[in-house]
């Protein structure tokens, strides 16, 4: 598939095939968003992919976590978009590192990384959502993730990179977003989008 075709007709999708993804298939997307431009190349992603028993304590995480809340309208749909989660065979939790505090730059890049995993499973056959809503249950995302114990396990690594870069280890940091994946069960329209025109101011 060429770059236009991924661009042009990736859509989220929100019904996914009750059918599972190899391993291969799940580190071919991870691979394509771990390729992505970050600033400083300082690589400010971490993935965490769940399936099966782990993604519905996941989710149970989440909608536990949901119920807690006060409610107001902009977490509308996000009761929805756990469901869909839920019904997608893999979900890939992304966190950023958070060796400068958060700032723009480190989401950029992870956006970006987020960005190309899209369009690599677009490319793939596979569907994807980008899932925000987990934003409203952070932190017990964050608690149930054990950043610290995972982390702890893969230290060498880290040290390996970042003694050859020369700097001090970032660790996982806030969430940013989950992304489902799995084959999609739709073939939903394009939403209606800003033209152009509209979005664009020619400075001459
Ligand atoms: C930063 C970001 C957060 C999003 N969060 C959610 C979400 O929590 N739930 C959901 O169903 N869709 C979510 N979406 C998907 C958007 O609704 C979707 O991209 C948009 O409607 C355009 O449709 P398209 O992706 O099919 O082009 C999110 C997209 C982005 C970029």
């Amino acid at each position: 598939m060429n770059i236009d075709d991924a661009i042009h007709n990736r859509r989220s999708i929100r019904k996914y095939k009750d059918k599972p993804l190899s391993k291969e298939q799940i580190v071919e997307v991870l691979d394509a968003g771990n390729r992505a431009p970050s600033a400083k190349n300082r690589v400010q992603w971490r993935f965490h992919v769940f399936q099966g028993e782990t993604k519905a304590k996941l989710i149970q995480v989440c909608r536990e976590g949901f119920e807690k809340l006060p409610k107001i309208p902009l977490m509308a749909s996000a009761a929805n978009s756990y469901n869909i989660m839920d019904q997608a065979p893999v979900v890939i939790v992304v966190l950023q590192t958070c060796e400068w505090g958060g700032i723009s730059a480190e989401i950029q890049s992870v956006s970006a990384a987020i960005q190309n995993m899209l369009l690599k499973a677009h490319s793939m056959g596979l569907g994807t959502v980008w899932i925000n809503d987990v934003l409203f249950v952070e932190n017990a995302i964050l608690d149930f993730l054990d950043i610290e114990k995972v982390e702890s396990e893969f230290k060498e690594m880290f040290l390996d990179f970042d003694k050859k870069a020369g700097i001090e280890i970032g660790y996982s940091g806030p969430l940013i977003a989950a992304i489902a994946l799995g084959y999609p069960d739709e073939d939903p329209k394009r939403d209606p989008r800003k033209t152009l025109e509209e979005v664009t101011f020619w400075h001459e």
